[in-house]
């Protein structure tokens, strides 16, 4: 079946400290969002990638992925619900669409092909993690522990069929709308997880540059 892949990278980063928008920054010599792109280019012929990036940005975004065909570019919204609209809009016939944060760059083949596998068999692939650490909820200035066992934390790619996506997004931005499961429910949509992987880091503060590199340098390592 045809796949779109959107790329979400049209945030501005302002947790990373850094003047660039995160999905910019290198890692092992490669952008951010070049090392996303390569992983959907790698794991699938037949896929259209679409990324989403800040208008000020277009020109280096189309430097970085010079060397991938069928990519087209678009640009970012105020929300990131915004911005994958956008990227919907490029979304032209019946397929699997992949809609994943730029910032996830270690997302790998096996997690690509079960997501791609279940999205086809049941309509969507929501990748989703057990909680390891003890977690509580600030309630009236107190706080109370919760159980961890019913939590799980969300990743991307979130994965769907483009008869489920696209009339979900035909709809304003909510601040309810975390991501495109939300979307999907608040259409009446049911979602349903994948197991998703402890690797798929979502690049968000300093360190996790240093993570990532280790992560890749062991991968090529393992080439
Ligand atoms: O800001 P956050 O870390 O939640 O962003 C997750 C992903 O969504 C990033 O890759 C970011 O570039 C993207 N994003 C976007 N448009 C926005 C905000 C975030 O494409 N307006």
């Amino acid at each position: 079946m045809k796949r779109y892949a959107i790329i979400a990278a049209g945030g501005s980063g302002s947790r990373m400290d850094s003047a660039i928008p995160k999905q910019f920054l290198a890692v092992n010599g490669k952008a951010i969002l070049w090392h996303s792109v390569n992983a959907f280019a790698e794991a699938f012929d037949n896929i259209t990638i679409i990324v989403v990036v800040p208008a000020a940005h277009e020109a280096q975004a189309r430097q970085i992925c010079n060397g991938f065909r069928d990519v087209v570019f678009t640009h970012g919204g105020v929300s990131r619900f915004q911005s994958v609209k956008n990227g919907l809009q490029h979304v032209k016939e019946p397929s699997i669409v992949f809609i994943h944060d730029a910032v996830r760059c270690l997302v790998t083949k096996d997690l690509l092909a079960r997501c791609y596998r279940q999205a086809e068999e049941k309509g969507s692939a929501i990748p989703a993690v057990a909680v390891n650490d003890s977690l509580r909820v600030n309630e009236d200035g107190s706080h109370k522990v919760i159980n961890r066992d019913n939590i799980v934390i969300i990743q991307t790619p979130q994965v769907f069929r483009s008869e489920i996506i696209l009339p979900a997004f035909a709809v304003d931005d909510d601040p309810r709308f975390t991501d495109e499961a939300t979307v999907v429910e608040a259409s009446g949509g049911t979602v349903h997880l994948v197991e998703g992987e402890y690797t798929n880091l979502k690049i968000t503060r300093p360190f996790d540059l240093q993570i990532a590199a280790a992560v890749l340098n062991e991968r090529s390592a393992l080439k």
